[in-house]
Parts: structure tokens; sequence; C-alpha cells
């Protein structure tokens, strides 16, 4: 059936999906097989082709339903679903790179991404990379060099929810021959499709709103199936970042309800962010949906119908009052990731040694908030009562 005609919630719902042949049931079923059946004669087969149903690292049922219901949704022509966010990440730039290439980089990245670019890709694969701001575009344009192969950009970017501008990026990258890839894991595609603002490569990590659910690691590439192709060979078949059966079923299961999620993820973390704005503790608050975020207008035009779940936000005080807030909450808790229903605080501290590439604002010490989906009154009246007592 071709869902394409149809709005994000149905697609949401119904892409990737059918009635079992088999069975008769109504949803697919979990396949956990590492190995399908092999033809009569399968010695002329290739052994490495992806996307194929023979061994469960080259492609397997339940990869290939994400992969319809995420192409749909992120507006792509394929996906690649991988074993986790930064498998996918990886596997773009091993897939695509080689050494004497160069690519420029957001300074304000998830950090395996720096990790990367900075350490792994320069070291020891010889590909030039230039980290910098890529909000700063007549800074872009100066920065790309004839072997220019790729500008990758998160926006909003992990942890200070800076806003890149992926159509003038889309357009620096294809007029000096470049691609230009985008991680969309903060917006997720509810919020935000960067395919349909001029971006070659879309990079999800599921593990966050897609699932949902904080119980499944995924990651996905989305693009052009001529591009994606040599992609998903190398990444999966080579490399082995091929998601579990389960974990695909389960983040299949989660995206079905990524529309009431995102919204009610927006609604709460706009109105957490104007709330906490108002509160003579802290000391700035970051969200691409605030007015006072520098780039809201760039936001606005390029985000819809809301700005993601994750804020950020520091507090007047010494380096142990962050962590006595975060010690009073109660309904809030302190762990890493992002895009769960529960709401998650992390506080990042003084000593990041990425805080160079950062405005001044975040260099005492920070938190980044990912508001979940419990109750908004419920998460103010945690964040008050901690407040209250410090
Ligand atoms: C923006 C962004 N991209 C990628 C990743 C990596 O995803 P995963 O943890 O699924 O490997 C993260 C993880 O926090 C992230 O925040």
């Amino acid at each position: 059936m071709d869902y394409k005609k149809y709005g994000f919630g149905t697609r949401a719902v119904h892409e990737g999906n059918s009635v079992d042949q088999e069975t008769g049931a109504i949803k697919r079923p979990i396949t956990m097989a590492n190995s399908y059946a092999l033809p009569y004669d399968p010695s002329a087969l290739n052994w490495s082709e992806a996307g194929k149903n023979l061994y469960t690292r080259n492609g397997g049922s339940n990869q290939q339903y994400l992969q319809e219901k995420i192409a749909s949704l992120e507006g792509g022509e394929d996906c690649i679903a991988l074993a986790s966010g930064v498998g996918a990440l990886s596997g773009l730039f091993f897939a695509l790179l080689k050494s004497g290439d160069h690519v420029i980089c957001s300074s304000i990245t998830y950090i395996a991404v720096y990790r990367l670019m900075n350490e792994l890709f320069k070291d020891k694969f010889q590909i030039e990379t230039t980290i910098m701001d890529t909000g700063d575009l007549d800074a872009v344009r100066a920065a790309v060099r004839p072997n220019t192969k790729l500008i990758h950009i998160e926006t909003p970017g992990n942890p200070t929810l800076t806003i890149n501008d992926i159509q003038a990026l889309a357009q620096i990258a294809h007029e000096n021959g470049a691609f230009l890839s985008v991680d969309n894991t903060f917006a997720s595609p509810y919020n935000q499709r960067p395919i349909e603002l001029g971006a070659d490569f879309v990079v999800e990590s599921m593990t966050k709103y897609i699932n949902g659910h904080g119980d499944a690691m995924g990651g996905a590439i989305i693009g052009k199936k001529e591009l994606l192709d040599p992609i998903r060979a190398q990444s999966q078949v080579n490399l082995g970042a091929t998601i579990s059966p389960f974990n695909a079923w389960l983040i299949s299961r989660g995206a079905s309800t990524l529309p009431l999620r995102m919204k009610q993820h927006n609604d709460n973390a706009l109105a957490i962010a104007r709330w906490l704005e108002k509160q003579p503790r802290v000391r700035f608050v970051s969200y691409p949906g605030l007015e006072s975020h520098p780039k809201h207008e760039l936001a606005k035009k390029q985000m819809s119908p809301g700005f993601g779940g994750v804020l950020s936000f520091g507090l007047d005080g010494d380096h142990d009052t962050h962590n006595r807030f975060v010690s009073y909450l109660k309904v809030i808790t302190s762990a890493v990731s992002l895009g769960h229903d529960a709401s998650l605080i992390v506080f990042l501290g003084e000593d990041d040694e990425r805080q160079y590439l950062y405005p001044q604002q975040f260099h005492k010490g920070f938190f980044r908030f990912s508001v979940g989906i419990e109750d908004a009154e419920d998460l103010i009246g945690d964040l008050q009562q901690a407040l209250e007592k410090l």
C-alpha cells in the first residue's frame, strides 16, 4: 500500500506495517532468526550484499519494516537502520570519506562526532577536519577547500541548543560539490525534515525520540537510494553495525506514537523554558522556541510545529549548587540520554574539554534537560521545590 499521500500521523502508524501473510496477524511479527533459507543453488550469491534476507547482518525483515517507516517520516527515498546513532554516524563517515578528503563539522555536536573528527579520522585516516561554528555562513564559505567532501551539522545542537541554517549550508555544500549531513536527533522528523531543506543525508539516533521509551538503541541514515546503497554494504555488512530484530521491532512500535509524544514534548519544554526564564536563580535558558534564543527566527523558519523537548539552563551558584539541585528533584531523573517518556537531567560541569567551543554563559557549568511527557505542572512543581530548597 502506498501511504505517500497521507499525513505524518497516519504514516507514523501504518508505514512499515501490513497483515502478516502467514498468520493473518495485523501486526508484522518479530523474526529473531540469524539466517534465512538459501535457494537450491546458493553458490552464485553475493555474501556481502546488504538488504538481502540471507544473514541478519546483511539485513532482516524487522529492520526492513522500520526503514520503510523512517524513510517516509523523514521524507527520504531510503533509510538504513543500524544498531545505534553512533553506528549510523560512523557508518556514514567511514563509507563516504577517504584519506585526503576534507570535512567541515559543527563545533556543537554529540561528543562521539567530535572524537571521530578530531581524533580517529584526523589522526589515523588522514582526513582533514575543520571543527567550527557552522552558524557563521561566511566563515563556512571561507573554510571550504577544493577537497571538501562533507559538511556535517547538528541542529539543534547537543548540548547548547545552537541552531544552524540547513538550507543555506546545503547550498554552500552543493555549490562546492560537497554533501550536507544533518543530525536530526533533537528535533525528530515531527519538527524538522532536513531533506526537504536540501540535506543529502539525515542521521538520527532512534534511541531518543523515535523509539521514545528509553528501552532500545538504534540509529538511522536517510537519503537517496543511490547514495545509501554503498553505505549500507559497508556500515552494516562489513562494519557490523546491524540493528537487532527485537530493537527494530521495539523502535517501530515506539515510532507509531511519535507525533503524539512530540506534541507533548514540544508543549512541555516551551512551558518549562518560559517558566525557568522567570526564576531569579536561573542564569540563562537556551531553547530555540524562546524569543531570547539568538537563532529563534531561523528556528521558526525550519522547525514546525515545535522546537523539541531538550533545553539547557544554568543556575547561579557554585559547582555543588548544581549537584544539590539535582539531588532534590523527585520526578525528574538524573541520567544521560534524551527523548525518553521520562524527564532526564544531566549536569555538565565546568571541565568539559569542549568548553572553549561553547558560548561564555555555558562555561560555569549547566544542565541539559530532556523534558519528558509527564504533566507540565508536575515538572514545574518539581523544579520549583528543588529551587526553594537551594
Ligand atoms: C544528537 C545526537 N546524535 C547522536 C547520538 C548518539 O546516539 P546513540 O546513543 O544512539 O548512539 C546522540 C546521543 O546522545 C545525540 O544526542
